[in-house]
């Protein structure tokens, strides 16, 4: 490249997930660590992922190839072993397992009592290992909790190290609710108990718990959430889950991108798993979906029926106590049906089976979750609820969209970003949105969708204007470079005012 040049050079990047899409996924984060690097290399940027190698990822199946040399993890007093098995992603992005069978070798991926080493292992094995292929990182992206004590490493026992000295961290946070609270003990693990670090969990100078979240936000040079509009609310005492005024203080680090959709993957045309494929242009032909939904799922086959649908952790925080309070009045005064898919607490699964057998024809439920029958759902229904007490960024109304079922939601975070209330008179808009937590507004939506489903050329023209929305990863990949620019920037900035100073 010549001196007059001025592109800017192809960034390296390691980005560390607990799950990654198609390998394990308990939610959302899955995707986007699986969508997000691809679209990242299409910009022509050297990023690869790294991830455990959990018991349940065949290598076989996914043809994981053993790298030849191990290393050694520094954890509490002694040297844990660890190795890197490779694979790709979509775009032949590369990905690392990180292999140790104490730490992976076991049935589940979360809920262990050693959670806090086996990720802290995770974590510096990844540094360790690309260290050992020497690959040296730019940044490092990490994401949630499971992630997040890389970037208080980089400030403290990796500052001096030549080899990651000069390496940035961006941290996303998908969602304040997982937080990573433990002990103090937890430090001496992760061979950062010397260094002074006051803030609590409430920011607050507590100092005996550890909570990860927090180190994240304090120690990484950019911090971002997965919608703009969560990025502001996390600010206020009523999202912000106490850290809102640790948040407030590194303001200016804090940034919102929206996630995108895998539109190849999420496509109602060439969709595998549904009865009739369609477009935009061919919506007569979604009907069949909708028919074919109602008779797998026992309902009577009711076209001009609405039938709402949701998918989803059975949670409060998704709204789930909104749906209970409604439900009944809902079957009982509005001629609809309602289909449900998920798993959650325990209650929910006994309110939901019972309902569905008072209205047998009516109400389905499907305690579980599997792709085929969420897509069906999809292209099936009529309306897609998601009444969330707070949702970072969500995914379904975005799918519900591009298979024309048209999403009614809570006005918070990511549902706010991507979904906008339909205005009769302006004929505007692409679904419902309801404002307060409260199922009168709830409710309120659920009528005011319903009755205007029966204007039929109204109802396509909204579910036209929903499908044909972009919400394709490119925009949001863009965004993440720029934000890797500024993360080394801001390191690099303070490297000399390391240096001036000593
Ligand atoms: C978390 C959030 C969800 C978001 C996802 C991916 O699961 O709850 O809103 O879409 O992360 O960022």
């Amino acid at each position: 490249m010549s001196e007059t040049d001025n592109t800017p050079r192809p960034l390296r990047i390691l980005l560390l997930a607990a799950e990654v899409v198609p390998f394990v996924k308990t939610g959302g984060l899955a995707d986007v660590a699986g969508s997000l690097p691809p679209a990242i290399r299409a910009l022509g940027h050297d990023i690869r992922v790294a991830m455990p190698r959990y018991g349940r990822i065949d290598p076989r199946r996914f043809n994981l190839k053993l790298l030849p040399k191990t290393f050694v993890v520094p954890l509490d007093n002694r040297m844990e072993p660890g190795q890197l098995r490779e694979g790709r992603l979509a775009y032949d992005v590369p990905i690392y397992f990180v292999e140790n069978a104490r730490y992976f070798d076991r049935e589940g991926i979360y809920m262990y009592p050693d959670d806090a080493e086996r990720f802290i292992f995770f974590c510096r094995g990844a540094l360790e290992g690309v260290r050992q292929l020497g690959w040296q990182p730019d940044v490092v992206h990490c994401h949630d909790w499971q992630t997040a004590l890389v970037p208080n490493w980089l400030k403290t026992i990796y500052a001096r190290d030549p080899f990651f000295c000069q390496t940035a961290s961006v941290y996303t946070i998908h969602s304040l609710a997982f937080r990573g609270i433990f002990g103090r003990r937890v430090l001496e693990i992760a061979g950062i108990a010397e260094y002074e670090f006051t803030a609590g969990p409430d920011g607050t100078r507590d100092g005996q718990v550890v909570d990860f979240m927090a180190r994240g936000i304090t120690y990484a040079d950019v911090i971002n959430t997965v919608s703009p509009t969560y990025a502001r609310e996390i600010l206020t005492p009523e999202f912000g889950e106490n850290l809102d005024g640790l948040l407030r203080q590194r303001q200016d680090r804090l940034f919102g991108i929206l996630n995108g959709l895998d539109a190849e993957d999420y496509n109602p045309a060439t969709d595998p798993y549904i009865a009739r494929r369609y477009t935009a242009e061919t919506l007569e032909q979604r009907a069949e979906n909708k028919a074919a939904l109602q008779r797998y799922a026992g309902l009577e086959v009711a076209p001009e029926t609405p039938l709402l649908g949701a998918i989803s952790r059975l949670t409060d925080d998704k709204g789930f106590d909104l749906i209970q309070a409604m439900l009944e009045p809902m079957l009982k005064h509005l001629d609809v049906q309602f289909v449900l898919m998920g798993t959650g607490e325990e209650r929910y699964h006994r309110f939901f089976l019972e309902i569905a057998q008072r209205y047998p024809g009516r109400m389905a439920v499907f305690l579980t979750f599997n792709t085929p029958l969420a897509r069906r759902i999809y292209a099936g229904t009529d309306i897609f609820l998601m009444p969330s007490r707070f949702e970072p960024c969500g995914l379904g109304q975005m799918i519900a969209m591009r298979y024309g079922s048209v999403p009614l939601v809570r006005a918070v975070g990511g549902l706010v970003d991507t979904v906008q209330d339909y205005d009769p008179s302006a004929q505007t808009g692409t679904g419902f949105l309801f404002r307060a937590y409260d199922a009168l507004a709830f409710y309120t939506a659920v009528v005011r969708a319903v009755e205007t489903y029966r204007y039929t050329d109204v109802w396509r023209k909204l579910q036209q204007r929903g499908m044909q929305q972009d919400f394709s990863w490119q925009a949001s990949a863009r965004a993440y470079v720029e934000l890797y620019r500024l993360a080394c920037s801001l390191r690099a900035q303070m490297a000399q005012g390391i240096s001036r100073t000593s």
